[in-house]
């Protein structure tokens, strides 16, 4: 237990992001209900995710992580979350083709309703509203009335984060045994890629894999066994958070029950912040997003305030530096964590640290720098001796024009056709496979020299 720590001593840090809520006995009656209602996930499960984060850390296993950069309470559909639960299993399927390694499947789901914002109001012509903070916390339409934050979308939040966690509960409980067979992909792409032959040559050799295990113990295996999945999302509404932090029977400590795994956003991640101070509390795996504005010794005092014990598991350090950047500020990072001798598991996002606009005003990310930066930081980590354990993508299982390039070529000129995502550009379906294609058959040759 971390001494001088409640689930709300939060509250005597400042907290970057934070909300003001208009009415605060209206907010006090919202989270009094939330903390009354059942819990989303289970201390068990969140104990047996950290354990399979170490396994990551140390080499064993590989983490994938992805999903929306954030959910909408409308996408709560069963096309859509059915959807982005295939595009996870598929790629994480071709993951272990190419680990040779279990692979643990994280969505950023259930839960990742809350956004930071780099300016506070959104100013239109003359109007100046506050900005769209997710829909935990207001609403996108350009009015007073849907961005002034209203405590009832935290419950609305909890109530669509179940939904969802229920159907994603009984989908991986038999609903997409079948996808595990690639003749069940939409894999057409592949053939307008010049690496064509390397992607019809791994699928051919996936679909070998699993012809010859079933024949040999004379079953169709994929029916055999659940999908095993879990849940993320960034821990930034310390209301939200503080109201499922719940003390479980025969446990010692506090779990936070509205995910298996929280993670810290690079915009409040200050030492002496509200949510550094909230995260350091609880037994879940916490993530860190690292980014090239943290130094060394930020890092390492983020690491004694979270993890003083050293645990393994409980600290997946997401780094997401940037391609034009990460060659120079990934390096001493790594030396820094490995010299102190902190026990991590190092994923990369690819996404954040390569967001641009383009010339009409559109965000956009380019395919080529997000597998740049990811082969830049597998050769990082084999040079200075650690283990690049895990992927962390913004991604969505439809074929939405968000991110240019990739087999289909998709231009800047496409980006209009179909962009939905109401913060920032995503993965398509085809893309997020390629990128997976791209992982493992790198994995693959790596293990081979
Ligand atoms: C995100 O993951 O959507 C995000 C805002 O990331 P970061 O904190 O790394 O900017
Ligand atoms: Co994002």
């Amino acid at each position: 237990m971390q001494a001088n720590w409640t689930p709300e001593s939060w509250k005597t840090k400042s907290a970057s992001q934070a909300v003001a809520y208009p009415d605060p006995a209206h907010l006090q009656a919202v989270l009094r209900q939330i903390a009354s209602l059942p819990p989303l996930v289970t201390s068990w499960e969140v104990e047996d995710l950290k354990g399979r984060l170490a396994s990551a850390a140390s080499g064993t296993a590989f983490l994938l992580q992805g999903g929306d950069c954030a959910e909408s309470f409308d996408d709560c559909s069963s096309g859509n979350i059915a959807d982005k639960l295939k595009i996870l299993l598929q790629m994480s399927v071709i993951l272990v083709h190419g680990t040779r390694k279990p692979v643990i499947r994280v969505g950023r789901i259930a839960g990742q309703y809350a956004k930071p914002r780099s300016a506070p109001i959104e100013r239109r012509g003359d109007v100046e509203l506050p900005s769209y903070r997710g829909d935990l916390v207001n609403r996108q339409a350009f009015t007073l009335e849907d961005r002034t934050p209203n405590p009832d979308l935290l419950l609305r939040g909890y109530e669509r984060a179940a939904l969802t966690l229920n159907f994603v509960r009984a989908l991986a409980e038999h609903g997409f045994a079948d996808l595990r067979h690639p003749e069940n992909w939409d894999i057409s792409f592949s053939a307008k890629s010049h690496r064509a032959e390397e992607y019809q040559a791994l699928v051919e050799s996936i679909r070998d894999s699993i012809t010859f295990v079933e024949a040999v113990i004379g079953n169709e295996f994929a029916q055999l066994e659940k999908v095993e999945f879990f849940t993320s999302h960034e821990a930034l509404s310390l209301e939200y958070e503080s109201a499922q932090t719940r003390q479980v029977p025969r446990r010692e400590g506090w779990y936070n029950l509205s995910t298996h795994l929280p993670w810290i956003g690079m915009r409040t991640a200050e030492l002496d912040g509200a949510h550094v101070e909230y995260c350091r509390g609880i037994r879940n795996p916490v993530g860190i997003k690292v980014g090239p504005t943290m130094d060394t010794a930020w890092l390492l005092g983020l690491l004694e305030r979270i993890n003083p014990d050293n645990e393994p598991g409980r600290i997946t350090l997401i780094h997401r530096m940037g391609a034009a950047q990460v060659e120079e500020k990934l390096p001493p990072m790594l030396e820094a964590v490995e010299r102190a001798g902190a026990e991590v598991l190092w994923t990369s996002d690819p996404m954040h640290g390569n967001t641009e606009t383009t010339a009409d005003g559109i965000k956009t990310r380019r395919f080529d720098n997000i597998v740049r930066e990811l082969e830049l930081s597998f050769d990082l980590h084999r040079r200075v001796g650690t283990i690049l354990g895990g992927v962390h993508l913004e991604m969505t299982g439809e074929n939405v024009t968000e991110c240019v390039g990739g087999s289909t070529g998709l231009a800047e000129a496409d980006l209009h056709r179909d962009y939905r995502s109401r913060v920032d550009p995503r993965l398509n379906y085809e893309q997020a496979l390629e990128v997976a294609m791209l992982i493992a058959g790198r994995l693959r040759r790596a293990a081979r020299v």
